[in-house]
């Protein structure tokens, strides 16, 4: 799915996902763990307002673990849970039913005080393309029920999921647009297949993946395609270009005349990294990008 988000698309965007907080006690707002900055709408604490809400840092099975544990211990830091979770295996699900419940509970025990029996806590799961609604949705409704592929502005009538005994979920996400102002974040988007290939050059973006990962991953590098040294200054272009003709030789992306073919190599990159053939990466990391960002 390709959304393109002119200006009137993020407007509408916006407007659907207001038009919906009115019906919703909770927002599960969900972020890939491997890039939590980046994965963030850029307008998502005014959209949201005071909304109670619950941070999920979904394809935690993709991510490095102890940095997903570090943006745990960072976003409670900024008063927010965030819970690591695999939509497609269900791991961490129970937490998110739990959580969106505590932030309902001061009020609810105050209902049944006044002899008001509570109705189940009602959450909006909201995101940007591809970070894994519609699976969390089915998850949690043990069923398939989202539409995958739902696109703003497309309108359907909305049903309430029943999740277990005391929560409901709307059936349709809110989908919201992502970063666009900042190349680097563009290339942790398409790495991570939050944005189509056809949007950035698969070259430009292997580039920088590799970059990325020399630095922080070299070694698993080294194992994945069997070779014995990185670059020693990923800073120069031409040795981060030679490493990953080093990859394409090993990977048979050769073209006629015996060249590396760049294009097919970035591709296999690409692929590795989306298929976890490289391993557990994440590409945020909250020493280096988090120190100067506050949210909620
Ligand atoms: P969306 O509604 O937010 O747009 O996302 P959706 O649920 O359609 O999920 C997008 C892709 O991400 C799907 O892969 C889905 O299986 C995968 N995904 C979602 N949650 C997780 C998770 O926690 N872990 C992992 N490993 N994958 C997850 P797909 O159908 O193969 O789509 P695509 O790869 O062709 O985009």
């Amino acid at each position: 799915m390709t959304i393109q988000w002119f200006p009137g698309h993020m407007a509408k965007a916006r407007r659907q996902i207001e038009e919906k907080l009115k019906l919703i006690d909770v927002v599960i707002e969900l972020l890939d763990a491997r890039i939590p900055l980046s994965s963030r709408n850029p307008m998502i604490d005014q959209i949201l307002q005071q909304k109670p809400r619950v941070v999920i840092l979904n394809k935690s099975d993709m991510a490095d673990e102890q940095v997903t544990e570090n943006w745990v211990a960072w976003f409670a830091e900024q008063e927010l849970e965030a819970i690591p979770v695999d939509a497609t295996s269900g791991k961490g699900v129970p937490r998110i039913v739990q959580a969106s419940k505590e932030k309902m509970a001061t009020k609810f025990a105050a209902m049944r005080k006044k002899g008001i029996n509570p109705r189940p806590v009602r959450a909006l799961i909201v995101g940007i393309p591809n970070v894994g609604k519609s699976t969390l949705i089915n998850r949690m409704a043990g069923r398939n029920v989202a539409a995958t592929g739902d696109r703003p502005g497309v309108t359907k009538a909305q049903q309430w999921i029943r999740v277990g005994q005391d929560m409901e979920l709307l059936d349709t996400p809110g989908i919201l647009w992502p970063k666009f102002e900042d190349q680097q974040v563009g290339y942790r988007l398409a790495a991570t297949g939050a944005i189509k290939d056809e949007i950035l050059h698969p070259e430009d973006v292997a580039f920088h993946t590799i970059k990325y990962i020399i630095t922080y991953y070299g070694d698993m590098l080294l194992e994945r395609y069997d070779l014995n040294e990185l670059p020693a200054d990923t800073e120069n272009p031409s040795e981060v270009v030679d490493f990953m003709e080093m990859i394409g030789r090993r990977r048979g992306c050769l073209q006629s005349g015996g060249t590396i073919n760049l294009e097919k190599t970035s591709q296999v990159i690409l692929r590795d990294l989306r298929t976890l053939k490289l391993g557990r990466l994440s590409f945020e990391t909250p020493t280096e990008h988090g120190s100067d960002v506050t949210i909620g």
